[in-house]
Parts: structure tokens; sequence; C-alpha cells
């Protein structure tokens, strides 16, 4: 193994040089490897300045997040890059790549701050439930001003190389196309011909902010982060240092952050963000190239259809839309061009990038023939059966050997819709949610027979766009809409039993959904509800509960917020729904008929119901395979369901709450209705062995 550090001089430049790929995360062994190298640079007389740069893909990516929850290792960053700064020598820090967290905090301690083209960074520790805990909180407001740094602080965001010098957090850009090592020795010769000045950040003036902005600042973590604790705590650390003498406001930074590091929403917060990067690491697809996914057909353009259009051709890729006539092809084209120019107001494309894609990346046609090169060709057309299984024998004989084709069906069976082709190994499923090019999540779907590059192609496309994928198998609803159609039961139980639908939603809201289930329901429309329930109808266990006031609803047309009632009532007083008196007329009236007395409900006991349900779902569809692993349930549910993000997902809740007081309460509900509280296995099985979820997301 190569040293994560090395030192070497060229004449009186040294340069100290941090190689730890993937991406220069400081361990415990990169910290220590720093300290010897600047001792080694403090001592050797003949090196009037160190250059400290990084090499591969980033300069340094932040401190090595699998250490948090550990034991921490000396020598810790903060006084690493206390030591830096005191030095009698200038130390200028090359940044390019993703500059993060206590990557910057590094920056930030050296004298001077040179960044390249296409540098990235920022302090997204609040994102992760910490705060920049290597002097992050105190530097940046004295190179930035305090009302800049509080913003990237709470925002975590990622600030490009021209804000960055403009806020002053840069002292020089380099030119396009500069490598790091010789950029840096560049600037440092310059600097020492000019004669350099030890600029220490510490020595700056300790910034102030107006109350009023501070308070807007406050607000908005609030709102934007319900819940959170680390963004308002991260202010506290910057705003009660800044009136402390330096040293000392890195030490409180400390005991705050130390704070927030035992907090399970840090624990919670950095279970999400390992997770989504492991449920793309399959056994299954290792070693198994994918095959060409550059050009992209897509049937349909509705909403779902032309979203895919748009995700795709956003991450650079070529798109034919097919529709069924002439007409119908113009008004998804007219449709794809607008979501585009939506793109163009948010900033996230140009206007020439636009026209670009709409004159050479992105085509409507009528005709099968179109998708002849297509390599993808991802059907999203109505949920129906023998439709889309005629359109799978179309693309069977218009594309290529070897085109991956796709449906982006939400239940129906896959197996059935890929023996309509001569070609079922290259059929899977991409399930896309709505808006297709907003929503993150991708669930690939795969059937009994699909070939291992079929999948591999369907998770390197989702990479391309930029999608969270998330491997599935069949069954109704694959991983995300089975485990809803359980908690949404559940809350009708409960409902049916005496809540109201506003309770519901208010408690579910309380424990950090941005919805509850009935304000859901309004959105997607109560008719797809009702056509559910009409599909399901025929193979229903008699045992199960179905409410019948969503179909009374639907025959008095209430359809949700599409037609301005539904579980509530929407106008221009109350955009967002009021509560209707009438919904809970309905729902007394079923309670009468099937002779139930209602009976009121906390809020903790509606959640303790609507979680079990939840997480007992996701045990068996863990413990049937349709999952690969725990995690890959909590991304679903983070990504494609409002899963609150500091709680980490439902299979990590429930390891904190604890396995087997959560078996104990679904095995009392069983008392209610011991059809619908029927205890997964693997639930069982784990409670018995003592283990937890997490202990299965090793595989
Ligand atoms: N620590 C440990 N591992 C890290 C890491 C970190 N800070 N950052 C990335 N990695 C790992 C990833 O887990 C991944 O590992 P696998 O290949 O085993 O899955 C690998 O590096 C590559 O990461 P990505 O797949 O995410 O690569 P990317 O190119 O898509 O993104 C990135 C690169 C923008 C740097 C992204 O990884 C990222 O955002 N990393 C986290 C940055 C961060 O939050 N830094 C702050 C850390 S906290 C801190 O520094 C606290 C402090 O104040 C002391």
């Amino acid at each position: 193994m190569t040293a994560p550090v090395t030192y070497s001089r060229d004449g009186d430049i040294a340069a100290i040089c941090i190689d730890n790929p993937p991406v220069n995360a400081m361990g415990a062994d990169v910290r220590a490897a720093l300290v010897s190298a600047f001792e080694e640079f403090s001592a050797d007389s003949a090196a009037r300045i160190a250059v400290l740069y990084g090499t591969g893909r980033t300069f340094v990516a932040g401190a090595d997040i699998r250490e948090f929850g550990k034991t921490p290792k000396e020598p810790l960053l903060p006084d690493l890059i206390n030591r830096i700064e005191a030095l009698d020598k200038p130390v200028l820090c090359v940044m390019h790549g993703s500059t993060l967290g206590g990557g910057l905090e590094l920056a930030m301690g050296a004298h001077v701050r040179l960044g390249l083209p296409g540098l990235k960074l920022g302090l997204p520790e609040t994102s992760l439930g910490i705060l920049p805990g290597a002097g992050g909180t105190q530097r940046l407001p004295r190179l930035a001003g305090m009302e800049a740094a509080l913003e990237m602080i709470v925002s975590a965001r990622h600030v490009g190389a021209e804000e960055a010098r403009a806020l002053g957090i840069l002292d020089a850009l380099a030119d396009e196309g500069a490598e790091p090592l010789a950029a840096g020795r560049e600037m440092a010769a310059r600097l020492l011909s000019e004669g350099v000045a030890l600029r220490r950040t510490c020595d700056l003036p300790a910034p102030e902010i107006m109350a009023e902005k501070l308070a807007e600042i406050r607000a908005y973590a609030v709102k934007r982060y319900p819940g959170q604790i680390a963004q308002l705590t991260a202010i506290d650390a910057a705003i009660e240092g800044a009136a402390l003498p330096f040293h000392d406001g890195v030490k409180h930074e400390r005991r705050l952050f130390m704070r927030l590091i035992e907090s399970p929403q840090r624990a919670a917060l950095i279970h999400a963000f390992f997770a989504e990067r492991k449920v793309a690491q399959l056994p299954e697809l290792a070693g198994i190239i994918p095959r060409p996914h550059g050009q992209i057909g897509v049937i349909g353009g509705g909403r779902m259809g032309s979203g895919i259009a748009v995700a795709a051709l956003l991450a650079g890729l070529d798109v034919t839309l097919i529709e069924r006539d002439a007409e119908a092809a113009a008004i998804a084209q007219a449709a794809v061009a607008q979501t585009l120019g939506e793109s163009v107001k948010r900033g996230k494309l140009s206007k020439d990038k636009r026209a670009h894609i709409l004159s050479e990346s992105f085509r409507a046609a009528h005709d099968h023939a179109a998708l002849a090169e297509c390599d993808v060709v991802i059907e999203a057309v109505f949920e129906d059966m023998e439709i889309k299984r005629d359109v799978f024998r179309a693309l069977d004989q218009h594309c290529r050997p070897g085109a991956v084709l796709a449906t982006n069906t939400s239940y129906l069976e896959i197996p059935q819709i890929a023996a309509a082709t001569s070609r079922p190994a290259d059929v899977l499923g991409l399930h896309f949610f709505s808006p297709a090019h907003v929503m993150r999540l991708l669930e690939i779907v795969v059937p009994e027979g699909t070939a291992p590059d079929t999948v591999a192609t369907g998770f390197a496309l989702g990479k391309k766009l930029r999608k969270v994928s998330v491997r599935a198998g069949v069954c109704d609803g694959f991983i995300g809409n089975r485990i809803l159609q359980v908690y949404r039961a559940a809350a009708d139980h409960m409902v049916l039993a005496g809540a109201s639908p506003y309770q519901v939603d208010q408690a579910v809201t309380g424990f950090g959904f941005p919805m509850g289930p009935y304000a859901v329901q309004d959105l997607a429309g109560l008719d797809i509800g009702y056509m559910t329930r009409q599909r399901k109808a025929a193979t229903r266990d008699s045992r199960e509960f179905v409410p019948r006031w969503g179909d009374v609803m639907h025959e008095r047309g209430w359809y949700g917020r599409k037609t301005q009632q539904g579980y509530y009532s929407y106008g221009p007083d109350h955009p967002r729904g009021a509560p209707s008196a009438e919904v809970e007329e309905i729902i007394a009236a079923e309670r009468a008929e099937r002779g139930v007395t209602p009976r009121s409900f906390t809020d903790e006991e509606i959640i303790a119901r609507y979680m079990a349900a939840m997480v007992n779902e996701a045990a068996k569809v863990v413990g049937e395979g349709i999952a690969a692993r725990p995690l890959d349930v909590d991304v679903t549910l983070l990504h494609g369901y409002g899963f609150p993000r500091c709680r980490g997902g439902p299979m990590h809740w429930a390891d904190t709450q604890g396995l087997e007081s959560l078996l104990h309460q679904i095995e009392g509900f069983q008392n209610e209705d011991a059809y619908f509280w029927q205890a997964a296995p693997l639930l069982q099985e784990l409670v018995a062995k003592g283990a937890t979820f997490a202990s299965l997301n090793e595989t």
C-alpha cells in the first residue's frame, strides 16, 4: 500500500500530497501522515513554502465518514488544522474536484487557497446530522462573512469555483486545464518572488450578522429541515463561537459537534448516505458489463413518458419518443419542450442547450420503426396488460437484437409482458416515480430469466440519469407500492376505528413525512385508488378490510385535488386543503353500518400502528427476496415515499426502536385484526436470534 501522504521538495518549494483513493477522505492514518509531513516541512530549512494538494478526482472529500460513531483517534482534525495554521512558513492549498467538509476546513487552515476550474466546495456536514467540527463554523464566516457562511452550512450546498472566489474563500483561480501540483508550484513561486504575507484565517476579525438576517436563516432551517437538529446547532456554533476568542470558539464548536455525533439523527443520516451508495452494489452484477445505453426510446408521451424523456435528455442522452399518431406525437413534443423550458427557468439548463437538445437529441414519432437504432426502450403506456403486450410485440419486431426492453409498469406481471416477445432475457422493469425528471428513485424490477447484463444496463442507465436505483423482485407493487398499500391500509383501519383522516395526516407529518396518507391520495387522485380496488376485487381475501367510503367519494366525483374535493376541500382560501365535514359524515355512516363504536387515538398510537404495518410488510418484502437487503427498502422509502431522512428509513428506524418490542406490538394488534397483523417470518426470526435488520445489510 502506498503512503497516503508524501512530502517532497523542489528547490525552496515543498509539496505535500494526499493520495487516499477514492476521494482522499481523511481517516486517522491520513491525519497522522499529514502531521508528519508538516513536521518535515517545518524542520526543512530549505523549504520556504509548501503546496498542499491531492491526487485523483478531488482534493479531499472530508473526514472519513466511516469513523463517526467510533472512538475518535488522534490526531484529531481540529488540532491538525490548528497546527498547520500556526506554522511560521506559508502553506498554499490547491483545491480541485469536490472539496467538502473537513477538506475545506483543512484548506481554510492554510494561508493561501487556489482553486482549479470545476471545483465544488462546501460544508455539507449538516446533511449528515453533524456540523463542521474542525473549525469550519469559525473560519468560513471569517473568510466569507457570517451570512454567506451560515447559508452554506445550513443548506449544505456545493459552491462553484467562481462563486467561492467572489466570496473570498479562494484567493485565486487557476486557468482551465491546470493540474493541482503544477498550478500550486507556479503560484508558490510567484508568491515567494513577490514576498508572501502569512495570513492566518484565525487572525481575521469575527464577523457580525444583523439580528433580522439571523432570524431569517433560522426560520429557513426550521422550515426546510423540520425536526432536524444539526442545522440549528451549527448556527449556534457559528454565532456563539464568534463571540469568543478564536480558539475558544473552535473548542465550543467541538463540544456541539460531539453532541451531534452522539445523536440518533447522525446515525440515521449517515446510514442513508452509505445505503444510497450500496444499493447499486449487488454481488450478481460484479464484473458484468452493461450493454450500450446512449440511445433511448420512450413509448408513450403522457406525464410519465415525457418525464422519462426529459430525464434522459437532461442526462445528455438521445431520445426518440413514440406516440400512437402524429397529433399525439406533436403534443408529446410540446410537453417535452415545455418541461425543458421550466428547467431553463430554474437555471438547470441554458437556453442554447435546450434549443440544441430539441433540434439534435430529441424527436417524437408515431412509427415504431423509428426505434430501430435504440439501445434501451422504455414503455410508459396505459396500465393495461393487453395494451402493454401489444407494445412489446411491436418492439420485438422493430428493435435491434440486444436492445434492452423495459416497462414502466407499477404493478403488472412483468414476465407476462416479457412473454409477448421472443427475447424475455432482454426485458426488465424500470419503475420511475412521477415526475420522472425530478424524483430520484428508480426501481429496477428483475423477473426471473432476465439476463444479468440487461440488469447491469438498467443500473448503468439509472446512474447516468442520476437516479438512486434499487433492485426489486416481481410482486404486486414491487418494493415501494407494496409496502405503501399496507401502511395505508393500517391508516384506514384506524379511521374506521375512530381516528379522523386529518388526525392521521397530522400525526404522520409530525413524525416527519412531508404529507400524510390522505393528503397524498388527494394529490395522486382518488380515481387511482378506486381503480386499484376494482382491479384487486376478484382476488381479494374475504378477511381483508376495504373501506367503502372511498367508493362513495368516487361516486360523487370527488377525485382529490383535480376536482377540488377529496379527503380535503380545496379552494382559493385553502389551496392546501381544509378538512371536510362531509367526508367525516361519510366515514361516520360506514362506522355505523359496520357497528363500530368510534374511539379516540393519540398521535403516538397512530404512529405505532402506521410504522408497525410499514416495518412488518417491509420485513416480508426482504424475507421473500423482493428487496435484496433492508437497506434497499430504506432507500426506496426515503426517495420515493417521503420517509424522513433523519430517521434513516423504516428498517433503520425499526432497529433503533428494538425489533422485539415491535414484534410484541404487532402481536398485540392481532387481537383487533388477526388477518391484517400477521407477523413477518423474518421479523420473528431476527427477534429469536436477537439480531437486527442492519445485520442483513452486510451481504
Ligand atoms: N468518507 C468516507 N468515504 C467516503 C467519503 C467520506 N467523506 N466520501 C465518499 N466516500 C466514499 C463513498 O462511500 C464511495 O465508496 P464506495 O465506492 O465504497 O461506495 C466512494 O467514496 C465514492 O463516492 P461516491 O460514490 O459518492 O462518488 P461520487 O463521485 O458520486 O461523489 C463526492 C463524490 C461528491 C465526494 C461524494 O462522495 C460525497 O458527497 N461525499 C461526502 C462528502 C461529505 O459529506 N464530506 C463531509 C464529511 S464530514 C466532515 O468532514 C466532518 C468534519 O467537519 C470533521
